[in-house]
C-alpha cells in the first residue's frame, strides 16, 4: 500500500457520525456569538467534508503512514552530502525542557538570561572550530548563511567604494545553492573547471579571478568527498585579487577539529548544525545555518547579536553597518540547542573522534562499494565519496534512478543520485561515524547483490 492509498483509505473508512470525541453541546449560541464577532465572508455554510473516523482508526492511520518514510531512526540512510548522522534522543530531551521549550521571543531579556547564555556560548564555539571570530547564528538553514554571507560581502564591499567587484566564483562540483545563493545577493556567477582528479582546476581559476571578483565559493572538503589540497594557494591566489574565500561548511563533519577554515585562509563559512550537529533533518527542516566570519566582517553581520557584558548577556541591535535581519528572532533556536548539546557532550577530542571516524567509514565503505562499482576519483576519501552507475546503464540499461529505487526494496534509504553533476549516474554515499561495520556491509552486499541482478527478472 502506498501512501496515496493509504491517505484514501482515510476517506473510505469514514462512517457518518463516527468521532474521536463527543464535546457536549455548546451552551453558547454560536450563531449569534460567530455572526456578530466575524465577518460574514469569514463564515462557511457548511462544515468542511472531512472523514468521520473513530479515535482508534485514526491512530492506526497516522501511525502507519508515520512507518511508511524511511528516517535515520529507522534505517541506514547514506544520503552524501546531507550527513544523516544518528541524532542522540538526549538532545530531544534538553529541548523540551519547558525552561527552554515555554520561551517567548518577545519575553525581556532579564528573563531570558539561560537562553542568551546558551547561545552566546553556541557563538563562540562555532567560532572556534572555524577558526573565525565572529559568528552569527539567525540564518535558518545553509543555503540561507550563504546568502546572508554574500550579503555581508556586499556590504564590506560597498563601504570600500569596490562596487566593480560583481562575480562570484564557484567549482562545477559546487552544491547548487552555492551559484543561486550569489544570483540572488546581485552577482554573477563564473563556474571554474574541476581537473581530473576531481579538485579545483587552479588554471581555470587563475585565468577567471581578477578585480572584479567579489568571492571563490569552494567547498571543503569538496562535494566528491575529496580534501581540496591546494586550499592554501587558492586563499593566497583570491587574496592577493582583494577578493575574499567563502567555505560552504555542508561537509565540516570531516574536518572537526583536525583543520579549520580560518587557518587555511577562508574569510567566511556557513554550518549545518542540522547536519554536522546532529539537529534531525530529512524532512525539510527546520534547519540551522549560523555563518562565522573574519574580524573585519564582523560589523556587518545580521542584527542582533548576543553580547556578553560583565555577567550579563543581551541582544545587541545597535550595529549601525549590518546588513539587518535575516530571519525573525535568533534563528532556529531548538535546534541551536541540540547543536550546543551535541558539542558540549563531546568536546574538543569528541568532535575529532566523529571527524576521524566519519572519514574511516565513508573509506571502508568506498572499497567495498568499489568491488563492482566504478568509483571515478582516486581516493582516500574524505567523509563521502561519490561512485558511478554507468557500467549498469551501458550494460543492463539500469540507471542510478532504477538502482536507487532497489534498494528501498532491500530496506536501504538511497544515496544522493544524480550530484555532483561532474560525475554521471553519480551515487553520492555518506556513511556518516554513527554507522556499524556490520550495517556498512550488509548496505554494499545489497549493492553488490544489485550490479548482478537481472533486471528483466
Ligand atoms: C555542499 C552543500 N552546500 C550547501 C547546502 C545547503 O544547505 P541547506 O540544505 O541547509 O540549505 C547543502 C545541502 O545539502 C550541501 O550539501
Amino acid at each position: 500500500m502506498n501512501n496515496q492509498q493509504s491517505t484514501n483509505l482515510l476517506f473510505e473508512i469514514s462512517h457518518a457520525g463516527r468521532r474521536t470525541h463527543r464535546l457536549p453541546k455548546c451552551d453558547v449560541h454560536t450563531d449569534t456569538a460567530m455572526s456578530s464577532l466575524l465577518p460574514q465572508d469569514y463564515l462557511t455554510a457548511a462544515p468542511p467534508p472531512l472523514p468521520e473516523l473513530s479515535e482508534v482508526d485514526l491512530i492506526r492511520h497516522f501511525n502507519n503512514l508515520s512507518t511508511r518514510n524511511m528516517c535515520i531512526d529507522t534505517h541506514f540512510y547514506p544520503l552524501g552530502s546531507c550527513t544523516m548522522k544518528y541524532n542522540p534522543k538526549r538532545h530531544e530531551r534538553l529541548a523540551g525542557i519547558p525552561g527552554f521549550a515555554n520561551l517567548h521571543p518577545l519575553q525581556h531579556e532579564d528573563t531570558i538570561q539561560g537562553m542568551l547564555e546558551l547561545l552566546y556560548g553556541m557563538q563562540e564555539y562555532l567560532s572556534e572550530i572555524s577558526g573565525l571570530p565572529a559568528v552569527s547564528l539567525q540564518p535558518a538553514a545553509g543555503a540561507q548563511g550563504e546568502l546572508t554571507a554574500l550579503f555581508v560581502a556586499a556590504a564590506y564591499f560597498r563601504d570600500r567604494g569596490e562596487t566593480l567587484r560583481r562575480k562570484v566564483l564557484a567549482p562545477d562540483s559546487a552544491h547548487g545553492t552555492n551559484p543561486a545563493s550569489a544570483a540572488l545577493a546581485g552577482f554573477d556567477t563564473v563556474t571554474i573547471k574541476s581537473g581530473a582528479n576531481g579538485l579545483v582546476d587552479l588554471e581555470d581559476l587563475k585565468s577567471k579571478v581578477g578585480p572584479d571578483t567579489a568571492a571563490f565559493m569552494i567547498t571543503q572538503p569538496n562535494t566528491l568527498g575529496l580534501f581540496e589540497k591546494q586550499i592554501a594557494t587558492i586563499t593566497e591566489l583570491l587574496h592577493s585579487h582583494g577578493a575574499l574565500v567563502y567555505l560552504d561548511g555542508a561537509n565540516m563533519n570531516a574536518i572537526l577539529g583536525i583543520t579549520r577554515p580560518g587557518d587555511f585562509g577562508a574569510d567566511m563559512q556557513h554550518y549545518n548544525v542540522h547536519k554536522t550537529f546532529t539537529g534531525p533533518h530529512g524532512g525539510g527542516g527546520p534547519g540551522s545555518g549560523p555563518i562565522a566570519v573574519r574580524d573585519f566582517l564582523a560589523p556587518y553581520l545580521p542584527s542582533p547579536m548576543v553580547v556578553k557584558e560583565g555577567n550579563r548577556y543581551r541582544l545587541d541591535n545597535d550595529r549601525p553597518q549590518s546588513i539587518g535581519r535575516v530571519r525573525s528572532f535568533f534563528g532556529n533556536v531548538g535546534i541551536l540547542l541540540r547543536g550546543y548539546c551535541y558539542i558540549r557532550t563531546l568536546g574538543p577530542d569528541g568532535l575529532k573522534a566523529v571527524s576521524e571516524h566519519a572519514v574511516l567509514n565513508a573509506n571502508y565503505l568506498r572499497a567495498r562499494i568499489g568491488e563492482g562499482y566504478e568509483i571515478p576519483h582516486p581516493g582516500p576519501c574524505m567523509h563521502e565519496f561519490v561512485a558511478s552507475a554507468r557500467m549498469l546503464l551501458r550494460e543492463k540499461k539500469v540507471k542510478a534512478l532504477d538502482l536507487c529505487k532497489r534498494l528501498l526494496d532491500y530496506g536501504y534509504h538511497p544515496p544522493t543520485m544524480y550530484f555532483p553533476l561532474v560525475v554521471s549516474e553519480a551515487l553520492m554515499m555518506e556513511p556518516t561515524e554513527t554507522e556499524s561495520k556490520e550495517t556498512l556491509d550488509a548496505f554494499a552486499d545489497a549493492m553488490l547483490a544489485i550490479r548482478n541482478e537481472d533486471p528483466e527478472v
